[in-house]
């Protein structure tokens, strides 16, 4: 593996090392704090993120490497026109590793295909964020203890959620998985996930727009943002933005064991009440992004820390 595009670009077994990586430097981090010296991570950011962004150089920092970048397309040459094949072939010279975000779908696969350095796609518009599913992948496995067998409801924006997108597509291939898809009509996941992942592989799903009559089946609720800045039109969204928001009241019908994640940033769909519920984990989940990032740098750069 060279690049990081897809959640599919990783085999099984690829995947089942990362998040073990992934454990070992959670448990031991001061043991990988060196083992990058000398690297560099690039970030070039066309969309806004905190999480991603900060957590990818964090992940540098912390294995002694150092990191440089760009946070907006405005402060980039893309105000000028530059083109991304352009960009990422000049940013090769400088760094030995990239992150890319990018509101368009496609173009984090664009860029590797004109780089000579590892590309890793930090998000690609509406389509999506591998980094934010191995996050996931290392939340759920850390404080599951499996991933298989388990039923997970995404609620929220499924047409333009990318993070959505990507989850789903991992974990179709542990066993035993099930999804409850929560969201207005309006805001279904695309087609082509439904017939080329879903349907394809006879993956038993649901959809509804009601999220507490299916709250009690979760192991896992996954709720997301309504993806504002990609909707056409202003009308939708304020119409649609507050389709779900899980409060005390929805959860005391939940199983006790069930994991409350989100991808962050939160706007209204989790009441702040919910925050000190020991259900809820998508704090904790931001910080498992930090170790899977080490991880996933580590090993597109074929570093290995031996005892
Ligand atoms: C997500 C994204 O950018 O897709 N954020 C993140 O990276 N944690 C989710 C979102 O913006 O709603």
């Amino acid at each position: 593996m060279k690049h990081l595009i897809s959640p599919l670009d990783l085999s099984p077994d690829e995947l089942s090392d990362l998040l073990a990586l992934g454990e070992a430097i959670y448990s031991s981090p001061e043991k990988y704090s060196h083992c990058c010296q000398g690297k560099k991570l690039a970030t070039l950011f066309y969309e806004p993120s905190t999480r991603t962004r900060l957590s990818f150089e964090a992940a540098m920092l912390n294995l002694g490497g150092s990191v440089l970048g760009f946070s907006s397309a405005d402060s980039s040459s893309a105000a000028k026109g530059e083109s991304v094949a352009d960009t990422i072939r000049v940013i090769s010279f400088y760094a030995d590793i990239c992150a890319i975000r990018h509101p368009k779908e496609g173009a984090p696969l664009v860029a590797s295909m004109h780089s000579s350095i590892p590309v890793i796609n930090a998000g690609d518009g509406g389509h999506n964020h591998p980094t934010q599913t191995l996050t996931d992948l290392l939340t759920i496995k850390s404080l599951k203890g499996r991933l298989d067998g388990l039923t997970i409801g995404f609620c929220g924006d499924l047409k333009f959620g990318r993070t959505v997108h990507s989850l789903i597509n991992a974990m179709v291939r542990y066993p035993n998985t099930r999804f409850i898809l929560i969201s207005p009509e309006e805001l279904r996941i695309p087609a082509y996930l439904r017939e080329e992942t879903l349907d394809a592989q006879n993956i038993p799903y649901q959809e509804t727009n009601n999220l507490e009559t299916v709250l009690p089946e979760l192991d896992i609720l996954y709720m997301t943002r309504v993806q504002k800045e990609r909707f056409f039109n202003e009308e939708d969204y304020i119409r649609l933005k507050d389709s779900f928001i899980l409060d005390k009241r929805k959860l005391q019908n939940a199983r006790e064991d069930m994991l409350i994640l989100h991808p962050l940033p939160r706007v209204n769909e989790i009441s702040t009440e919910v925050d000190n519920d020991p259900r809820a984990a998508y704090f904790k989940q931001a910080n498992y992004g930090v170790y899977i990032r080490m991880a996933l740098i580590m090993t597109l750069l074929g570093i290995t820390v031996t005892d």
